[in-house]
């Protein structure tokens, strides 16, 4: 038994080892027949991925559930992965993406028209119309939550605290103003949100357990009930962005019930990332009390010559402390995949002058988290949070980062790059900018435990935009005496 048992190992490992051909990336089945790496990917991408680039280096193709998924981590080569949309296409795994978690397909559906709809309505005066939304509902929802004639510290998580009021903020904003009933409440729909949110990478990966499929279909076919007024009509108090993407499903022939499955989507697009941010954010600051001393003087110099307890929002904001803070803590919790399916045959050209080829129906993949993000090359400590690391010594904004002694064009990518990069970056930045402030300057607050470390990271959630905690961090909070 034991040799026979030996055999199979040495086969496995034969099979495990073999290369595909020697002008391709190094291969690494693993050691389970068709599922490969699939359930190590899933556990924990971010240590799985360092673990095969110990192993093999920058580039290499893994097997993982019947697919061959090939990983390049060196952030000098991306854009020759980001720039070829010819042979590498983004639309079609997107399109599976849709498929498993939302349900929907879009046979018509004309991606460019709904990316141009999205920046004519994110960018430039519109995006002045949102911020002002915006800024209104957070500051009624955070009046509601902590009146101002309250005394007493108020206790909270968070990771809670935040994600739900910028959820309920961004949702009134882009998806339904006070017109809407009470069913369509914001904290009903956050409710169920949180539920579709914490079984979101199991349905993207098709690992959920009968138990939990059930509990999934059931609170999407929610979710599609309540969002179904969303964006109908003018007077259902949505954004004009929404209303506008609804008409153009509408003109691609997509009937009602599929419209509100692609409203559930931009709903998690639009929601999913900013709420946990927000909540790093503050809790970096919290846990770095001289990162904390520093974003509020940087903001006390501002509102000295404001009376207003909310940002201006006719004007550029200059707030180069914050945005540097901002940027270390995106650095170290958004970890996206970019990824790509290859439709003909390519060969990439890395910086470093080695050529390989790529196999038409694998798929191509980055993981900026890994690299550059997390990189020992690139940032000293990189687990280390650092508000400043984004700030030169005179105070300006630092872009200058190095690997390999060459300057690097991409040093930290937590919204995607090229033409699939992030739309909402800029709305994204004001909210969690106007959070903060309003926090910051309206309320005390402090950790419960003033010697509280971060929660972990649950590694569950590597590849699908921002990381999210495991548990929560408490602090309380009560409004303070301004004079
Ligand atoms: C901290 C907040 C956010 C982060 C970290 C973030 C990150 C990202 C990333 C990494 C992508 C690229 C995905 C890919 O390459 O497949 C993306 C795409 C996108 N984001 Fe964001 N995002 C944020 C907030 C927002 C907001 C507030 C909106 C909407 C108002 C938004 C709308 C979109 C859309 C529509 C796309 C798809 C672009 C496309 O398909 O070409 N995002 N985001
Ligand atoms: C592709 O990337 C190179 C840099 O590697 C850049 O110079 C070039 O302009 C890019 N091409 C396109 C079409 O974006
Ligand atoms: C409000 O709810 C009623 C019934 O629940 C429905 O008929 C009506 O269309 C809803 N109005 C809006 C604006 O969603
Ligand atoms: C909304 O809900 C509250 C509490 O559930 C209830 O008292 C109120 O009557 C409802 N309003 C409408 C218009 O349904
Ligand atoms: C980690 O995230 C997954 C997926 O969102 C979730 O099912 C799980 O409960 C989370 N674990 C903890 C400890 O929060
Ligand atoms: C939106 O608000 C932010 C402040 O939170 C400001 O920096 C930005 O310039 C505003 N954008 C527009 C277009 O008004």
């Amino acid at each position: 038994v034991l040799f026979l048992e030996m055999l199979l190992y040495s086969l496995l490992f034969i099979f495990a080892f073999s290369f595909r051909s020697k002008s391709e990336p190094p291969l690494d089945r693993g050691l389970i027949p068709w599922l490969g790496h699939a359930l190590e990917f899933g556990k924990d991408a971010s240590k799985f991925l360092n673990r095969m680039k110990k192993k093999h280096g920058n580039i290499f193709t893994v097997r993982a559930a019947g697919r061959y998924v090939t990983v390049l981590l060196d952030p000098h080569s991306y854009d020759a992965v980001i720039n070829d949309s010819d042979s590498l296409d983004f639309t079609r795994y997107a399109q599976v993406l849709m498929e498993r978690i939302f349900n929907l397909r879009l046979p018509h559906h004309q991606p460019g028209v709904a990316k141009a709809l999205m920046k004519r309505h994110f960018l430039g005066m519109n995006l002045a119309t949102l911020n002002s939304t915006m800024c209104r509902y957070l500051q009624s929802l955070l009046k509601a939550d902590m009146p101002q004639n309250r005394k007493d510290w108020k206790e909270e998580g968070l990771f809670d605290f935040s994600y739900s009021l910028l959820f309920k903020a961004g949702y009134l904003t882009l998806f339904g103003g006070e017109q809407n009933n009470n069913s369509t409440d914001p904290s009903s729909i956050y409710e169920e949100y949180k539920k579709f949110d914490g079984l979101l990478t199991k349905m993207a990966r098709g690992t959920l357990k009968p138990e939990e499929k059930k509990t999934a279909l059931s609170v999407r076919k929610r979710l599609w009930e309540l969002l179904a007024p969303a964006g109908l009509t003018e007077s259902s108090g949505s954004s004009p962005w929404l209303h506008d993407y609804r008409r153009l499903l509408q003109e691609e022939g997509t009937d009602e019930e599929m419209q509100r499955r692609a409203v559930l989507m931009q709903l998690w697009a639009s929601q999913g990332n900013v709420g946990p941010a927000a909540f790093w954010l503050l809790g970096y600051l919290l846990t770095n009390p001289e990162a904390l001393m520093a974003v509020k003087r940087e903001f006390s110099q501002i509102s000295q010559m404001e009376t207003s307890e909310t940002l201006p929002m006719d004007r550029p904001m200059n707030t180069p402390v914050f945005d540097s803070a901002l940027e270390e803590t995106l650095r170290l919790t958004a970890a996206p995949f970019i990824t790509r399916e290859v439709v003909q045959e390519k060969t990439l050209h890395m910086a470093d002058g080695q050529e390989y080829r790529l196999r038409k129906g694998d798929r191509v993949c980055l993981f900026p988290f890994v690299s550059p993000q997390t990189d020992p090359e690139i940032y000293q400590e990189p687990q280390k949070y650092k508000y400043d690391r984004f700030l030169n010594e005179d105070g300006s904004v630092k872009k200058d980062f190095y690997k390999a002694g060459r300057w690097l064009k991409y040093y930290t990518m937590p919204w995607g790059a090229g033409t699939n990069g992030c739309v909402g970056k800029q709305f994204a930045i004001n909210t969690i900018r106007q959070f903060v402030y309003m926090v910051l300057t309206n309320y005390d607050l402090e950790l419960c435990d003033p010697n509280a470390q971060m929660p972990e990271i649950n590694a569950s959630r590597y590849g699908f935009g921002m990381l999210q905690p495991e548990g929560d961090l408490l602090f309380r909070y009560k409004p303070r005496n301004t004079h």
